[in-house]
């Protein structure tokens, strides 16, 4: 039908189909800044204005919208000519992946269009329909707030991180490393430019979908997809019949690959509601819909387990034969590792106080707002070319190669911006098949998850139970624990011995103990299959660690925090489980012997102490209906797998004197554009940064703590290429190198003679004939130096209700040396953010039957700009000498220490502990009321 719409002041006549959203018409009409994060409304990515007011287009037909005026991201403002609110979202650091930017964009000019005197609480409400995973929505409404005075007219204060006044101490004299830059891809984000893989456009394109299993476990007894192949604009239908058998794993991990090879392509059995059966290409997604329905499976169904405490029993039903790399098929185990200090037994013996728990952590997703999806097709030179939300592009390659059946050199992947991962993106989910799709059809296909199939297609955090068990003497000192792991790894084992090994690494270290023991496994069940998650499961051992000891605190009569001091981990303390550890593993013999040289915890935990003012409010809950309590926990997370993960970065001289920094990192480009521009001399804007592409970058394992690993290797290149800069220069100068400095691009003699970088650049080539200048330096992790945080919160517990609000959430964080404070920052707002809702209400349930019963936006639930309480950051800044400038990586540690933060602030409140996570209001009502009955 034909439908007329004003688009940003223009009136189209478009052709629609009755059905059509009014996202997808915007999408197609190339308003690309409109962005597809769910199907239901509910994210926000993909809002516009209707006659000013702000709707979620996807659920919104394009027939209604006519005769309404529509306003998209791209009328707000050009990149030569921003409006404020773009202004301020790029100066305060608000955008961070960028997906949601847009949308939010467009709620906050929508309020300030009838509000110019918002308050803070009336700017989150406003942007409570736009949901973030990235920023803890501290900056956008800063950013909003920014914007408001602009508009007014008010002068703004000059915007910078809040924690650098009171928590950063520095001493250096750098010119670009340490300043709050903004994101180098902010303006394109702000601007809704078409940066991610779903604003790529083929000619020719095919539209790919997926059958899934509807049950846990069942082998395939018959298959008939002759109907759907006959429909008119099918292309092509595959089943396992139809594709090569190997065996591999999707784990986007560095080599050696350690996870079980336990998947195919296609299989004749599934083993989770939500496997892969069958993948379709056609002409358009409702006719790829139409086919999916027109295949016609007959299952033999099989018993299914879920409880791996069930699926280690010899009798359990067991989901796969031996395979390579599987621990122990026979009993479900996918993975077994385990490590040893000291004598454990004797340091139980010898204690006065042995305290034991288990405590439980859900399965949780990572809900980046941007979807998996993947578009492929055959270039000019016959090789098949992938644009993936991937963040670890050599990894696909290296992993689909076998599968499609093409040598790697044949593969080219290219990984556009990408709109949040949280690890989710580490692996391969649909690269295989949309490239078998191509290779099938010739044509390019376009493959994309739904926000419901990216819930029950896995790859989310590890469920876990923790037994904790710890003995003390009665002045407090540790003298031994125990950790014993069991983790749910789903019908897959990606990431299953590297997740394990990370839990106890990053996690009973926290304090320095001469016995130590832990024995983790993964398990098999017919759960949507775990994978790389924030933290890595570091958060279900602090979980359980900052909870016991916050108890046995209580027990022995001694402050938390003090017995936190007793302790804790201190620079110059060995790093024993590391050691223990690299004894029982292959390849991390690096390990051995790793001492911590930079630790900030001191710092830290004092920030936190003041802030949440604990000694005024400790234990001092009241009787009443409403209860409120403090809590603290500390952490600790470890930059990387050291021994294994590995980053390479190459740069050249422009004949401009600008320079290309290629490396093919995930994210934090920003901050290492800046550790280049440091090194070099130039500016930030004299830093180009290439889409990551295998074609061209150099390799690199990805999905790692950015600054410390490939930081490290960018500042070698940096200072390579600065040499050979430098030694070019001295020939034209005809002085010493080493009197030459490089400032502004511009290389100086101390008698004041100069030469550009772009003078360099053509001197090298025109009048030497030098190869380029450039150069390529690689950086491998040998350590794990670790980052450190204190986080504390304090809440207020309805009794009645179970609800625990957050009144206050802080955190402190050491993250060495601060390369960017304002990103930063914003990052550590992001994982705080994100663990206050791991802690009280993100949760994956299912039925009976293993049917995941939250997979929309409603039931699993994230936290809105609305339902966040005030986030405090500080940083505090320590010089880690392993790490470029002194550099460590941050993020998770954020994340890994709200839960029992959390949870020790409600047993403050209560007087009641609850060992299972998320706390929802109704465990928590249950843990109230049967205390109560103990009485
Ligand atoms: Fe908001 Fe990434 S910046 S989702």
């Amino acid at each position: 039908m034909e439908l007329e719409l004003r688009i940003n002041g223009v009136i189209k006549s478009l052709d629609v189909t009755p059905g059509e959203s009014l996202m997808k018409v915007l999408r197609r009409e190339g308003y690309v800044s409109v962005k597809h994060g769910c199907e239901t409304g509910e994210c926000g990515a993909c809002t516009v204005l209707v006659d000013g007011m702000p709707r979620p287009s996807c659920v919104m037909l394009a027939a209604q919208a006519g005769g309404c005026t529509l306003m998209t991201a791209e009328r707000l403002g050009s990149a030569q000519h921003l409006h404020p609110l773009q202004e301020a979202f790029v100066e305060t650091g608000a955008i961070q992946c960028g997906f949601c930017t847009p949308g939010m964009l467009l709620s906050a000019y929508a309020l300030l269009s009838q509000h110019p005197h918002p308050s803070e609480e009336e700017v989150r409400d406003a942007l409570s329909g736009n949901l973030c995973r990235c920023t803890g929505y501290v900056k956008p409404v800063q950013a909003v707030m920014c914007a408001a005075a602009v508009l007014r007219g008010e002068p703004t204060p000059p915007v910078s991180a809040s924690s650098t006044d009171e928590g950063v101490a520095r001493g250096r004299e750098l010119r670009v490393v340490g300043k709050s830059e903004h994101n180098v891809d902010a303006i394109k984000l702000a601007t809704g430019k078409p940066i991610f893989v779903e604003d790529i456009e083929r000619r020719d394109m095919l539209h790919g979908c997926l059958l899934t299993s509807p049950h846990a476990h069942a082998r395939i007894r018959t298959i008939d997809v002759s109907q759907a192949r006959a429909l008119p604009g099918v292309h092509a239908v595959l089943t396992y019949q139809d594709v090569e058998r190997v065996p591999h794993n999707t784990a986007g991990q560095a080599w050696s690959d350690a996870s079980p090879q336990d998947q195919y392509c296609l299989n004749d059995t599934v083993r989770f509601v939500g496997d892969r059966v069958a993948a379709v290409a056609a002409e358009t997604p409702e006719i790829a819909e139409q086919a999916l329905g027109l295949i016609q499976v007959e299952y033999d169904i099989l018993p299914i387990v879920l409880d791996p405490r069930r699926a280690i029993e010899p009798d359990a039903p067991r989901l796969h034969a031996d395979a390579d790399g599987i621990y122990n098929a026979s009993r479900n185990v996918a993975a077994h590792i385990q490590a040893e200090v000291g004598d454990v037994d004797r340091g139980f013996a010898e204690s006065d106080l042995v305290v034991e728990g288990e405590y439980s952590v859900q399965q949780v997703q990572q809900v980046p707002i941007e979807n998996h999806i993947v578009i492929t097709y055959w270039d000019e030179d016959e090789r098949l070319v992938v644009h993936s939300s991937t963040e670890a592009p050599q990894h696909v390659r290296r992993i689909i190669a076998p599968l499609i059946g093409l040598p790697p050199r044949r593969i080219r992947v290219v990984k556009p911006h990408g709109g949040g991962s949280f690890g989710m993106k580490q692996d391969v989910v649909l690269e295989d098949i949309c490239a078998l799709l191509t290779i099938a059809t010739n044509r390019p296909v376009r493959l994309a998850l739904s926000r419901a199939e990216e819930f029950s297609s896995g790859r989310s955090g590890h469920a876990l139970i923790v037994r904790l068990k710890t003995g003390f003497k009665r002045d407090g000192t540790i003298v031994a624990n125990s950790m014993l792991l069991l983790a749910n790894t789903g019908a897959y084992g990606m990431h299953a011995l590297s997740m394990l090994r990370n839990a106890g690494l990053q996690t009973l270290p926290l304090y320095a103990c001469p016995n130590m023991r832990f024995v983790a496994q993964a398990i098999y069940t017919n759960r949507p299959p775990a994978g790389a998650f924030r933290g890595y499961s570091a958060a279900p051992g602090f979980f359980a660690l900052e909870s016991q000891v916050d108890e046995v605190a209580k027990r022995l009569g001694i402050d938390a925090l003090e017995l936190r001091r007793k302790n804790w981990l201190q620079a110059g303390h060995e790093h024993v489980l590391a050691r223990a550890l690299a004894a029982v593993e292959e390849g991390s013999k690096d390990e051995a012997g790793q001492v911590i040289e930079s630790c900030g915890l001191p710092q830290c935990l004092q920030i936190v102490e003041e802030k949440l003012a604990w000694q005024e409010k400790r234990g001092q809950s009241s009787a009443g209906r409403f209860r409120r309590g403090v809590g603290v926990a500390l952490a600790m997370h470890g930059s990387v797998g050291s021994g294994v993960e590995m980053s390479e970065a190459s740069i050249k001289l422009n004949d401009d004197g600008s320079f290309a920094l290629l490396v093919g990192a995930a994210d934090g480009d920003t901050l290492l554009a800046q550790i280049a521009a440091e090194v070099l001399g130039v500016s930030m804007a004299d830093i180009i940064l290439p889409t990551s592409d295998t074609d061209h970058m150099p390799f690199d394992t990805g999905g790692h703590a950015t600054p410390y690993v490939s930081g490290n290797a960018v500042k070698r290149a940096a200072e390579q290429v600065r040499q050979r800069v430098i030694a070019v220069a001295s020939r034209m100068l005809n002085v010493p190198s080493g009197t030459l400095t490089i400032e502004d691009g511009i290389v100086t003699a101390p008698a004041g003679q100069s030469v550009t970088l772009a003078q360099v650049a053509s001197h090298s080539w025109y009048v030497e004939n030098q190869p380029q200048i450039m150069a390529t330096a690689s950086w491998k992790s040998k350590g794990q130096p670790p980052s450190f945080a204190a986080q504390g919160v304090e809440v207020e517990v309805d009794t009645e209700t179970g609800e625990v609000r957050i009144l206050k959430a802080i955190s402190a964080v050491d993250a060495g040396c601060i390369i960017n404070p304002l990103i930063t920052e914003g990052q550590v707002e992001g994982g705080a953010a994100h663990g206050l809702g791991y802690a009280l209400c993100e949760e994956m349930v299912y039925d009976q039957q293993a049917m995941l019963l939250t997979t929309n936006l409603s039931d699993y639930r994230i936290y809105s700009a609305s339902d966040i309480p005030l986030l405090k950051t500080y940083l505090v800044e320590t010089n880690e000498p392993g790490g470029p400038f002194g550099a460590k990586g941050i993020t998770d540690v954020a994340f890994d220490g709200m839960a029992p933060a959390v949870a020790n602030a409600v047993a403050d409140a209560l007087g009641v502990r609850l060992w299972q996570l998320p706390l929802t209001p109704e465990r928590v009502l249950h843990a109230i009321h049967a205390h109560a009955a103990k009485k």
